[in-house]
């Protein structure tokens, strides 16, 4: 019974929603859910064709995420974790399997518009130590054969995302870029196999990065109005590190051979929180800058035309890695329950308007976890570290959202994240008793407590848990007969 009111509940959210304006031709957005409280699919298919967004790209094959693109024209890439790569590159097998499974079953079920795999993820990032290097290749013409194989080769193409560091230009002019020389073998078969296949090199290209990882970039050159620094190389005029970064790929795919290859981007974005320059005002700008860029089909000196795209990223995922830095939280374009965070105009007109945020959403009760009002504040260390370990407190750091609050707010806003997390659990607002359930919302100017949505991906992985119990219920029942 419980279960038909969910489906019901999902069923009617679907049948709500005009259409938006239509997004750029050629832009889609990247979706990834390592979130506690990932937002349901059919709610996000809806958000995607409000806001008149036609392509969608994917880090894994979930099944309920891909199938809810059926029966829309929605353009769907799918990605195979790094993880799951040495299985495929063993066996052809294990990829026919791979294939049946996550794509050929959409592909005829629902038909979903299923039009490009990624296999695996910046598997050559340097910090992998090059665990991935030998794999990727012979995984992509095992996925390759087995599409195939299912008849879908001329509809369905195998790619890789790659970050922008697996070419370089010692001089930073793109004219000198070329393949990183640790892995210049295996991009010849890469680029080799994309030219054969009409599939594109697919690159994410971050200048929010360039900014946080080098005090000296010059804060301009990572936005597109063309002010402050410029570099000139050969007979190309160079005002923005977005045109420098993907002419330096023109350059390496030329040198190297290929240089028919088709360029899209995998990842392009800015993020709102976590660091001094992640804010929704930065978000704002690079986002309104490309997206009238795009809009213009003006392309880059090397790359004029239109360039495919995926915005990084729809929404806040709270359970991601902060090794590269707090931000890393913090890429939505929209919040973690759906709603916007800036003006975007995905049209590309440049209008100062917010999206539609996304609709049928529901929270969790109207209630906070907070620090006690006459707590002894120095018996907090223990629990506000551990508030923050199993909680985000990725919004404390200074220059952040929250980066303003005293010892007493710092420790409200981490006993929040973590009674939000646990679903709003009595016991995980108790902190030795130094905390306190309130239903007065806490929020301080930017700085937002939030309340957890309700979240079938969540509801689901605890109906698995009941039923693991019940099993094991039986189990011992049985065993006892
Ligand atoms: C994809 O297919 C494999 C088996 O070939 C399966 O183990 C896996 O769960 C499927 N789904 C995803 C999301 O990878
Ligand atoms: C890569 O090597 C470094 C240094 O040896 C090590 O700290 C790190 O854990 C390694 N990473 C992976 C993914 O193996
Ligand atoms: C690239 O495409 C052009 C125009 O179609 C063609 O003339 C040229 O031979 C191609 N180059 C390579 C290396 O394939
Ligand atoms: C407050 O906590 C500190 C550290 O645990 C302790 O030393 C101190 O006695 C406490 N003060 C009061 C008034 O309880
Ligand atoms: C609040 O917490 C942040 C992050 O842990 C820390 O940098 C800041 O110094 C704290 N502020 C106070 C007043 O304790």
């Amino acid at each position: 019974m419980w279960a038909f009111c969910m489906i019901l509940v999902l069923a009617h959210c679907q049948l709500q929603g005009g259409e938006g304006a239509e997004a750029v031709s050629g832009i889609g957005v990247n979706w990834g859910a390592i979130a506690s409280h990932p937002m349901d699919p059919p709610i996000v298919v809806n958000l995607l064709k409000d806001n008149g967004i036609k392509k969608v790209k994917l880090f894994d094959a979930d099944s309920w995420t891909v199938s809810a693109f059926s029966g829309t024209d929605i353009e769907v890439m799918v990605g195979i974790p790094n993880d799951q790569l040495k299985e495929l590159s063993k066996d052809q097998d294990n990829a026919e399997d791979w294939v049946k499974q996550n794509v050929s079953k959409h592909v005829h079920d629902g038909g979903v518009n299923i039009r490009y795999v990624s296999v695996g993820n910046e598997p050559f990032l340097k910090s992998y130590n090059g665990s991935f290097v030998g794999i990727t290749f012979p995984a992509m013409e095992n996925v390759q054969k087995a599409i195939d194989k299912a008849g879908l080769g001329d509809k369905i193409k195998v790619t890789t995302a790659l970050n922008a560091d697996v070419y370089e230009s010692n001089s930073n002019k793109p004219s000198d870029g070329n393949f990183r020389k640790d892995i210049y073998g295996v991009m010849k078969q890469i680029v080799k196999f994309l030219d054969e296949k009409k599939s594109p090199f697919l690159v994410n290209i971050y200048p929010f990065l360039s900014l946080y990882q080098n005090e000296d970039f010059p804060e301009d050159y990572a936005f597109f109005e063309g002010h402050g620094k410029s570099t000139d190389d050969k007979n190309a005029h160079y005002t923005n590190m977005f045109d420098a970064n993907l002419d330096t790929l023109v350059w390496s795919l030329k040198k190297i051979g290929h240089p028919n290859v088709s360029i899209c981007v995998g990842e392009i974005g800015w993020p709102t929180d976590g660091d001094k320059n992640a804010n929704d005002k930065n978000a704002n700008r690079f986002y309104q800058g490309f997206l009238k860029k795009m809009a213009s089909k003006k392309g880059t000196p090397l790359h004029p035309g239109p360039v495919n795209t995926y915005l990084f990223s729809l929404f806040d995922e709270n359970m991601k890695s902060v090794a590269p830095g707090d931000f890393e939280r913090h890429w939505g374009i929209f919040r973690y329950d759906g709603k916007p965070k800036f003006p975007i105009d995905f049209s590309g007109k440049g209008e100062d308007k917010m999206p539609i945020g996304a609709k049928g959403v529901r929270y969790q009760e109207h209630k906070w976890c907070v620090l006690k009002n006459n707590a002894n504040k120095s018996a907090l260390g223990g629990s506000l570290s551990y508030a923050c370990a199993g909680g985000d407190c990725t919004s404390l750091c200074p220059g952040c959202s929250c980066g303003n609050l005293d010892a007493s707010g710092n420790a409200s806003y981490a006993f929040n994240q973590y009674f939000q997390i646990n679903d709003q659990s009595v016991e995980a607002c108790d902190f030795e008793g130094l905390a306190t359930i309130v239903s007065k919302d806490p929020s301080k100017g930017d700085c937002y407590f939030p309340i957890a949505i309700i979240s079938s991906g969540n509801i689901l992985r605890v109906m698995q848990n009941v039923v693991g119990i019940l099993i094991g219920f039986t189990l011992i029942f049985t065993t006892f007969m």
